[in-house]
């Protein structure tokens, strides 16, 4: 990663999401240059220059519309085509449509850059990382899925509305599929370090375990009913992975990544669990403690990915 210039993040895709995520990259100062690259090559440059007229209040950052070529010397480039489900469409003809999308851009993108890390939003997400992973040939390190860290988000900040704790002072994971088959893992929940249950105690309160586990899981699907679309929560996953990934944080966070040989059964695969994130990617990858019906329940995900994925490539 190059330090002379600051960071250069390309953005794929202008649509809600990636205009979202170059604004909130943006506000957060974590670029000295962004640039938005669509087929739609005027909604791209309007993005730009929407997001750029915002810098005049705030940070000197360069915002344009851009070709793949911008990605020769991009620091990330993140990925966040493809096309929303239509009415009527199945999920499987949607995955079949973004994964035939999404292959021809990360050949566009690996046509100009040399060993560039690749964070990908786009959905299916857990199915997208594995084949932008497989078509760009790069290392599973530097292939990463902004996965359940928004699942994380809202799981965590369903607990803290709950309990009216702060939602920082929040611990707990969603691991697996960014999709239905996802796992809130409980069994190591934990406020400000209390264990979640010993917590519960002391305040006299019990959580209803299966609401907040569905609520979080059908968060997505609760905002699009609402507003048609979501991407202000996502925005602010992409930057926090963002953040680690600049600043070299080695911050622990749930993303996802194609798995290696070391995990059995999930090998193969890509689905989220909790990773220390630095300058060159996923540094570790960790098995939390998990209950038996956890791990099961993570189990049954891995095996639906793999069953969805080899659907998506029949
Ligand atoms: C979300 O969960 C739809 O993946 C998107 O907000």
């Amino acid at each position: 990663m190059k330090k002379d210039h600051g960071e250069k993040i390309v953005v794929i895709g202008a649509g809600n999401v990636g205009e979202a995520i170059a604004y909130t990259l943006m506000v957060r100062k974590q670029a000295n240059e962004i640039v938005l690259v669509d087929v739609n090559e005027d909604r791209a440059k309007g993005a730009a220059i929407d997001v750029l007229q915002g810098t005049s209040f705030h940070k000197q950052t360069g915002v344009r519309q851009g070709g793949y070529e911008e990605c020769a010397d991009a620091d990330i480039v993140i990925i966040t085509a493809g096309i929303a489900r239509k009415p009527g469409q199945t999920r499987l003809e949607l995955a079949r449509t973004n994964v035939s999308i999404i292959r021809s851009i990360t050949e566009s993108i690996m046509k100009h850059a040399v060993n560039p890390l690749l964070l990908v939003v786009s959905n299916p997400a857990d199915i997208l990382t594995r084949e932008v992973q497989k078509v760009s040939g790069l290392p599973s390190e530097r292939v990463i899925g902004s996965g359940t860290s928004l699942d994380t988000a809202r799981f965590r900040a369903n607990i803290s509305a709950c309990l009216n704790v702060n939602v920082t002072d929040v611990q707990a994971y969603v691991l697996g599929e960014h999709g239905d088959s996802q796992v809130a893992v409980w069994s190591s929940a934990s406020v400000s370090g209390i264990p979640l249950t010993d917590y519960e105690n002391i305040q006299k309160v019990e959580l209803d375990r299966r609401e907040i586990t569905e609520h979080t899981r059908d968060g997505g699907a609760e905002i699009i009913g609402l507003k048609g679309a979501t991407f202000y929560g996502v925005s602010m996953a992409v930057s926090t992975i963002v953040e680690a990934i600049v600043k070299d944080e080695h911050a622990i966070l749930p993303v996802s990544h194609v798995l290696g040989d070391t995990y059995g059964s999930w090998s193969g695969i890509a689905f989220s669990l909790p990773c220390r994130v630095g300058r060159e990617g996923i540094e570790q990858t960790f098995l939390v403690p998990l209950s038996e019906e956890e791990q099961k329940a993570l189990d049954q995900s891995a095996e639906l990915l793999k069953e969805f994925y080899s659907q998506v490539k029949e």
